[in-house]
């Protein structure tokens, strides 16, 4: 692969616990899984924006403000974006939570967030796109175990809580990365070119996430990042019953 995607790939190697397994490569690369790959790939990459999305609600708008950005649509028009984040707002978290938040620059996660909703929702397109082109139809498909089985160790005080979500948000955008990158040149033209298309933006999301959990930590975040890749690890390595886009290694048959 291209020397500066090296560069971009070494600091998320690093940061993750363990590479993606072989094995896993060797059933996403099969023919026969493009339509599960794809519809799951597209669902990760609509998850991403839903969940940057009710971190915006959670920690940018106070709960009397929460009406005005419903849904996604909100940030589909990157051109009415500066009248949108009038709408959002400086005061942007309760008055009971001021005293841990006030020392942040709170915007930065508004703008981090919904530039990140735009690209996720782009290449959620994207994908639609090319599923579109190959006859495949958008499905429903039952989500892996991953994001659940990281997201149920979040810690439930403040700002405890938002810090784990964050880094959470930085091993899946890294893993996807990962993923991307290793399961690119086993695929198709078109496929390789979009996959690596999207390392870009993946390895800033992970970035942008673990930055915001710093600062938002205003501590160390050094145990609890370890903690929850060695959770994330587990989840790879583990075997799994169904192939998905962040599943364990394929079950062995006995
Ligand atoms: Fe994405
Ligand atoms: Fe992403």
């Amino acid at each position: 692969m291209l020397e500066e995607y090296q560069q971009l790939l070494e600091p998320i190697g690093n940061f993750l616990h363990c590479e993606t397994p072989q094995s896993w490569i060797d059933v996403a690369k099969q023919p026969e899984q493009l339509p599960a790959l794809l519809i799951d790939h597209a669902n990760c990459e609509m998850k991403a924006a839903m969940s940057a999305h009710s971190l915006v609600r959670r920690y940018c708008l106070s709960k009397e403000k929460r009406h005005l950005l419903p849904n996604l649509d909100f940030y589909r028009d990157v051109a009415e974006l500066p009248e949108k984040a009038e709408i959002l707002g400086k005061h942007t978290i309760s008055d009971d939570q001021m005293p841990v938040y006030q020392a942040l620059e709170k915007n930065k996660l508004l703008v981090r967030m919904v530039l990140l909703i735009q690209e996720e929702l782009h290449h959620f397109e994207q994908v639609l796109g090319i599923m579109e082109k190959r006859g495949i139809e958008y499905d429903v498909l039952t989500a892996s175990r991953y994001a659940k089985g990281m997201l149920k160790h979040v810690r439930h005080h403040e700002p405890a809580a938002i810090v784990d979500r964050l880094i959470i948000g930085a091993y899946i955008e890294a893993r996807s990365c990962e993923r991307f990158a290793k399961l690119a040149p086993y695929l198709d033209d078109e496929l390789t070119r979009f996959y690596i298309s999207l390392l870009r933006s993946e390895a800033r999301h992970y970035a942008d996430y673990l930055q915001l959990a710093e600062e938002y930590a205003q501590a160390s975040i050094h145990e609890r990042v370890t903690y929850f890749g060695e959770i994330e690890a587990q989840l790879i390595l583990e075997h799994d019953p169904e192939f998905r886009f962040h599943s364990g290694q394929p079950k062995v048959e006995v």
